[in-house]
């Protein structure tokens, strides 16, 4: 049975509501002005599902009332009664959030008709809701949100080596969420109950690592006044996430190669063997392999590391995660600083879907955080969004629409060489926004797989069969 609550100060008119209205088999509640309405909403009452409330009413007016019971009780529609005199006012109240008003004098129907019509409204953001539950358990892993095809394979790599020993290098540029896939596989593992252990390769001076990462022992240098516990060793029964590990100085990679294959080491001026059980999961935010052939890292520890790789796709590969990422973002921004910007107006939304992101999941956070904070009215719109990102996309679409510059000289030029070197250009983009999978390629291109065939072969870029 959906509840109604009515706030009138009039005597006469809260009676026939409240007779009028039970009759129609609501359950109604009746308040006799604003304020009582609001210390009912604050007790352990159930929220009503409507309110009907007099815009004009002594102490706390309806639309002060509305602007309260919008904030406590943002879900329960909103009616306001209002004389002919102030319709200005109601259609103010109606700014502010009110579902609809009824002007005086009505008929009891007259106003069924209106709360029915609320009721469905109601009902649908609840379905809803409930349905954007679902989804969102389905399209997230972890912290992690993500529907797009490339998202799903690192929560289903996620997901099967989790449970295992093996360890993990995860590959990705700054902000893409490395530490969030490295929580993950962490607490969806045996060891979730034990320790998860941070440690950024980056951050630490390069001649404090070693002692650090692995302890020392008293007397072992200038200033080792006792023993010491290194992170590693903290790490017993849980997991070691090594951020950044691309910037291990390589006598430290030595040292972290024998503790992948004997689960051994020494602490720095110690002679004992320490044996721990951690789990050892590795981020880099550069091509480790690229840094491998460069002499920078040791080829054996990457591939003690690299057992399972897990890459983390930049935001801009992946724009259609972009809805779903504002959404969970801005829910947790509004909680912090309390406002109730519950979306991304469509022209804002346009704009970020054109921008390159290059500090991806991160940088949209900080984009979002700020424009909650500039924006006073309920949608995030393009004025708060930074300057910069705005411009940003402009300079890109406008480059995009510009047409070739086309100048052909008395020297002629090679319409057959030109047009080959761009087709190569359109292929080779096409292959790598399908991920290397042809059949995908040739559909982006809007040509044949066959057709496809043949143009690869024709350029030299002859890739392994699909399969
Ligand atoms: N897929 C995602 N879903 C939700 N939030 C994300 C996602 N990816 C990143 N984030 C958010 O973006 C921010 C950066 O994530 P994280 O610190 O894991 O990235 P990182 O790859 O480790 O970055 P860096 O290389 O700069 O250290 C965090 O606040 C995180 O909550
Ligand atoms: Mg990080």
């Amino acid at each position: 049975m959906a509840s109604i609550l009515i706030v009138d100060d009039e005597r006469s008119m809260r009676e026939f509501l409240e007779i009028f209205l039970r009759r129609r088999s609501y359950e109604v509640r009746v308040a006799e002005n604003a304020v009582k309405a609001l210390e009912g909403l604050n007790g352990t009452e159930v929220e009503p599902d409507v309110i009907v409330a007099d815009l004009r009413m002594p102490e706390m007016d309806g639309i002060a009332f509305l602007k309260e019971a919008k904030t406590r009780i943002p879900d329960t529609e909103v009616i306001i009664i209002t004389a002919f005199a102030t319709t200005d006012t109601a259609i103010e109240a109606m700014r502010l959030g009110a579902y609809d008003y009824v002007t005086k004098p009505f008929k009891g129907d007259e106003l069924v008709i209106v709360i029915e019509k609320a009721l469905e409204k109601r009902t649908l953001r609840r379905e809803n809701l409930a349905l954007r539950r679902e989804l969102t358990k389905k399209f997230s892993f972890g912290n992690l949100v993500g529907k797009s095809a490339p998202m799903q394979e690192v929560f289903d790599l996620i997901r099967k080596a989790a449970p295992t020993k093996t360890s993990i290098l995860i590959e990705g540029e700054s902000g893409t969420g490395k530490e969030l896939a490295a929580r993950a596989v962490h607490f969806n593992s045996p060891r979730a109950g034990g320790p998860f252990v941070v440690i950024n390769c980056g951050a630490i001076p390069e001649n404090l690592i070693e002692s650090e990462l692995f302890g020392y022992m008293k007397g072992a240098f200038t200033g080792a006044f006792a023993n010491k516990v290194g992170l590693v060793e903290t790490a017993n029964n849980g997991s070691l996430f090594l951020d950044e590990i691309g910037e291990l100085p390589l006598p430290v990679q030595v040292k972290l190669l024998r503790l992948l294959q004997e689960k051994t080491f020494k602490r720095v001026g110690g002679v004992d063997d320490i044996t721990v059980d951690a789990r050892i999961i590795a981020a880099t935010n550069r091509d480790l392999k690229a840094e491998v052939a460069a002499g920078r890292f040791r080829e054996d520890l990457f591939y003690r590391l690299n057992v399972i790789m897990v890459r983390l796709p930049p935001l801009r590969e992946r724009l259609d995660d972009l809805p779903l990422l504002v959404d969970s973002i801005l829910k947790r921004v509004v909680v912090d600083c309390g406002k109730t910007i519950g979306d991304v107006a469509a022209d804002a939304m346009e704009i970020l879907a054109g921008y390159a992101f290059p500090g991806n999941v991160r940088e949209l956070e900080n984009i979002l955080e700020r424009g909650v904070t500039l924006e006073s009215g309920p949608h995030l719109t393009v004025k708060s969004l930074p300057q910069s990102v705005v411009d940003e996309v402009a300079r890109g679409r406008a480059k995009g629409a510009e047409p070739r510059a086309v100048e052909i000289t008395t020297d002629g030029v090679d319409l057959e060489g030109l047009l080959g070197t761009y087709e190569r250009e359109l292929l080779v983009a096409a292959l790598k926004t399908a991920g290397g999978v042809r059949k995908e390629a040739a559909r982006l291109l809007g040509i044949t797989f066959r057709s496809m065939r043949y143009r690869l072969a024709k350029h030299g870029l002859a890739v392994e069969d699909d399969v």
